[in-house]
């Protein structure tokens, strides 16, 4: 601030001497005409003009130093020590009559600059004054003086301002400093006070939403995690007990197969689960490929109905299916997309009763293609499908009512979809469950041989 006020104030100065030297030259070049017009006026005929200026300035009473005089006799002789910088067009102008004044320079382009009046005489030839502008236009050194003692008082005062006024904004924007480096040390209980300038109260604020956004995300991190080791805990005591009865010898041999078989089926539950939190942490790395291909979501559809089918009628579960006609083609990876698809299906059917239907349908959107799993099951309510695709949002919330299971899917939906350049949308279905939608953008298919041939 200080170097801003300094800068200001010396450019102010600058120009206020040029300002003043304009203003005082162009006096002193008023008087000089004035004073060349009484000359003008005391001059008796040619003889005094064609005097030598030495002996006629104090005839003329011109006695004040730095004024010389020049004159021209009515027959275009020039007198003087200063009559070069007389231009040959002004003395043609004084000879006809005219008065002169103006700005020249000694000698031409880079000389004295000197201030020049003349004016005709009744009988014939001109006088002209001239005077050199630094002496009569110059700012004084009282003056300077002057001006640099006004330039300092506002320096001091301006420099006093801005100090206080930088402190002033500052200080919140060192609290600001302080209250991030606390939140990157851990604390999440940092909240600022907004005040000051706009910006300033702006930045207060998006720190205090910051901080409120990283407690909410641990919080929801920590729950995460709670869950995540309470489902694998689960399915790891099976395995352990029956482990341990197998070891023991307590099975008897009718049973073994069976006992085998419940670890089997918890064993692929863990399985399942941690390969699904894999994929779940994989989502945001850069290193997570798709196999990216052309994809008919009708066909998809019919290869998995094969298996829901299965399932869905082992829970007494009417499974329908509404695929066009013509294909709905997407790029997409097949086996993402069958995950998806698996994983929603899955969901449905866990809580759609006996009887109700479950639809897996296929269709197409103006340019997108739409995959959509409904079911005739409880549902979700508006606030439910806000957080729909929130890692185990819902799942907390139906984990004590309804059959769950380890509530990564919903997330893994979401997140294998925008990878894929879609979205997931949750919502209300006509048969009075959830439907459950993923869009996907459409590729346009190309034409067959008999379609290209003109008619
Ligand atoms: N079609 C649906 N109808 C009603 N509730 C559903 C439906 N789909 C999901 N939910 C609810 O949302 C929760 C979260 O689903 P999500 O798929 O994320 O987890 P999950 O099915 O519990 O476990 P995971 O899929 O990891 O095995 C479920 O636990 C369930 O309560
Ligand atoms: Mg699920």
């Amino acid at each position: 601030m200080a170097a801003v006020v300094a800068v200001a104030l010396g450019l102010t100065g600058l120009v206020a001497i040029q300002l003043i030297r304009g203003a005082a030259e162009r006096q002193a070049l008023d008087s000089l005409d004035r004073q060349a017009a009484v000359i003008a006026g005391l001059v008796r005929g040619s003889e005094d003009l064609a005097m030598p200026t030495q002996k006629l300035a104090p005839k003329l009473r011109l006695r004040r130093q730095n004024i010389q005089l020049v004159t021209i006799t009515p027959g275009g002789a020039t007198q003087g020590p200063f009559a070069a910088a007389v231009p040959a067009a002004e003395r043609e102008a004084l000879l006809r009559g005219d008065s002169i004044r103006g700005l020249h320079r000694r000698g031409g382009g880079s000389g004295e600059r000197l201030l020049v009046a003349g004016q005709p005489v009744t009988s014939g030839g001109a006088v002209v004054l001239l005077e050199p502008a630094s002496v009569a236009g110059g700012v004084s050194a009282d003056a300077r003086r002057r001006i640099l003692t006004a330039l300092l008082v506002g320096l001091v005062g301006a420099a006093a301002a801005g100090f206080l006024l930088s402190r002033q904004l500052a200080r919140p924007l060192q609290q600001a400093a302080a209250a991030a480096h606390d939140l990157a040390g851990g604390r999440r209980d940092v909240r600022l006070r907004p005040g000051g300038p706009t910006e300033v109260a702006e930045l207060a604020r998006a720190l205090n939403t910051l901080a409120g956004a990283l407690a909410t995300s641990e919080g929801r991190q920590r729950d995460f995690l709670l869950s995540v080791s309470h489902e694998l805990r689960t399915p790891l005591t099976a395995v352990k007990g029956f482990a341990e009865a197998l070891a023991d010898g307590v099975v008897p041999p009718a049973d073994v197969a069976a006992t085998g078989s419940v670890v089997l089926a918890e064993s692929a539950r863990l399985e399942r689960l941690v390969s699904d939190l894999l994929d779940l942490a994989r989502l945001s790395a850069t290193d997570f490929r798709l196999e990216m291909t052309r994809v008919d979501l009708s066909d998809l559809v019919r290869d998995a109905s094969r298996v829901w089918a299965a399932r869905a009628a082992q829970a007494g579960v009417e499974l329908r299916l509404e695929l066009p006609a013509d294909p709905v083609l997407t790029t997409a990876d097949p086996t993402r997309i069958r995950q998806v698809l698996d994983g929603l299906a899955e969901n449905a059917l866990r809580v759609t009763p006996a009887g109700r239907p479950l639809v897996i349908g296929v269709h197409k959107e103006q340019s997108a293609a739409v995959l959509e799993v409904r079911d005739g099951g409880p549902g979700l309510t508006d606030d439910d499908l806000r957080v729909a695709f929130e890692r185990s949002a819902l799942y907390d919330r139906y984990r004590s009512t309804r059959r769950v299971g380890t509530g990564v899917g919903l997330a893994l939906v979401a997140g294998l979809t925008a990878r894929m350049g879609g979205t997931a949308a949750a919502g209300h279905a006509a048969e009075g469950g959830a439907r459950f939608a993923v869009t996907l953008p459409l590729l346009k298919e190309p034409l067959t041989v008999a379609q290209r041939r003109p008619p």
